[in-house]
Parts: C-alpha cells; structure tokens; sequence
C-alpha cells in the first residue's frame, strides 16, 4: 500500500505535468507594484507643509480618535495635491504614520483608487474618457483622442518631454450627458469636437484657463434647443387639491 507521503508525490508528481490554465500577461504592473527608482522611493523625505498639516488636523477631527484611519482617503489625497498630482511611496508611508496605522494598508487603498497616480503625471494630466456613451455615434471619443495625442505628440499613458502634459485613457467620468469629454486636472470638460479640445489645450499650453465644462455653448447639460420641461409656471401649494386637503 502506497504511503501517504508517496502517495502525496506521485500526486505532486501528476499534477506537475498536467498543463494548468495561465492568465493573459499583461502589459504593464504599474498598477499593482512598486518598484523602488531614484525619484520614488521610501528614503526620499516626504511631509506636509505647514498648510496641509493644518487641514489635516482638521480632517483627522472629524473622526473618533480610534477611527482616524477612517481620513486615509482625504489625507492621500492632499498628500497627491501638494506633490504635483502624483504620490510616491514616501508620501504613503507618511500618511499612514499620521494615521498610526500600518503602511501596507495603505498601499491597499491608494492602489485601489485609480484616482491616486503612483507615478509622476504632466502639469496637465489629461483623462480622455473612451467609454461607451463617449465613444458611440457622433460622440467619437477616439477621434478626440487622437486629436489629443497628434496635437501633443505622445500616445495614451505617455508624458510630454516638458513635462507638461500626460495623457490617460479612462473608464467613465460620469458626465455622459456631455459626451464626449475630458478630465484635465480637476475640471471637465465636455461636449468635446478634435478641434475644441485643441483649443482647450492650446490656451493650457499658453498659461491660460479655458472655460471649463461644455464647449460648445449650451448650458450645462440642458438640450441644445432649449428647455423642454419645466416651461409653464409651476403651480402653488393645494391649487389641485380637493378642499377638505388644500
Ligand atoms: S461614458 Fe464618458 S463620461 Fe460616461
């Protein structure tokens, strides 16, 4: 009778040979690793400036003393804000002694959030949402795109020469009502053509501040010929109702 430890071996010797399903290689870890370089690594200092501590505190106080961990979220965030819109490893680690809580939680959050660039990112990072009611019809978000990246010479997940500009292709934004659009920095800006998004970027590149949100002239996300509901005086409180509730 076999014992169990040969039996065990035949079995690991079986299931060595048996050809096992392997997952697609991807192209990039960026999303999931750090890997220590000369610009992001855990010696490089990191802390908040004197303003940022403040707001920081202030945060913090919103929660019980035993839930300050609860403030990851924002405390990231300022941390990526005061470091020109990305957060290296030294910033994380910052945060999570601020938070008192362990650094590999984190890595859990800040990998998570897609919101957090762990890699540095142009002056302008420019997300161009390609997603279904951006791309179909005559949205066109990949002709958008292209134009973005012909005007800017580098493709989707590159950074300019100058460091100005870095563009990324992106999940919906949450302004379909707008499509097509781009998120540059913290403003969007919608009803996109390949010529109005060179006109945003031009006047970005000139030091400019173009007007954000729709770019073709209608309010917000109001249809483009006029209201179509809400056009008759509302009527005041109990004009219908039945005496006895007026
Ligand atoms: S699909 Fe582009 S914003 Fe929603």
């Amino acid at each position: 009778m076999a014992s169990p430890l040969s039996m065990q071996l035949g079995f690991a010797a079986r299931t060595a040979r048996r050809s096992i399903a392997t997952s697609v290689a991807v192209r990039s870890d960026a999303l999931f690793v750090h890997r220590d370089t000369p610009y992001n690594n855990p010696s490089l200092p990191f802390e908040f400036n004197e303003e940022n501590k403040k707001i920081a505190n202030e945060i913090v106080s919103h929660y019980p003393p035993q839930y300050k961990k609860a403030a990851v979220i924002p405390l990231l965030h300022l941390a990526q804000q005061q470091h020109d819109n990305w957060l290296p490893i030294s910033a994380m680690n910052y945060v999570a002694s601020v938070l008192e809580m362990p650094q590999m939680r984190v890595y859990e959050v800040a990998t998570f959030y897609t919101m957090f660039n762990r890699v540095p990112v142009g002056k302008y990072f420019v997300q161009v949402c390609t997603t279904t009611p951006c791309a179909l019809g005559g949205c066109g978000s990949a002709k958008v795109l292209e134009a973005i990246e012909d005007r800017l010479g580098i493709r989707a997940g590159e950074q300019s020469e100058d460091k100005k500009f870095s563009i990324l292709e992106v999940e919906c934004l949450g302004a379909c009502a707008n499509a097509p659009m781009v998120q540059i920095n913290d403003d969007y800006y919608e009803d996109l053509t390949p010529e109005s998004v060179i006109k945003v970027l031009d006047m970005l590149e000139k030091g400019g501040q173009p007007k954000v949100g729709p770019q073709n002239g209608r309010l917000n996300s109001a249809p483009f010929d006029g209201p179509r509901s809400l056009t008759t005086k509302p009527y005041g409180p109990g004009q219908y109702c039945v005496p006895e509730f007026a």
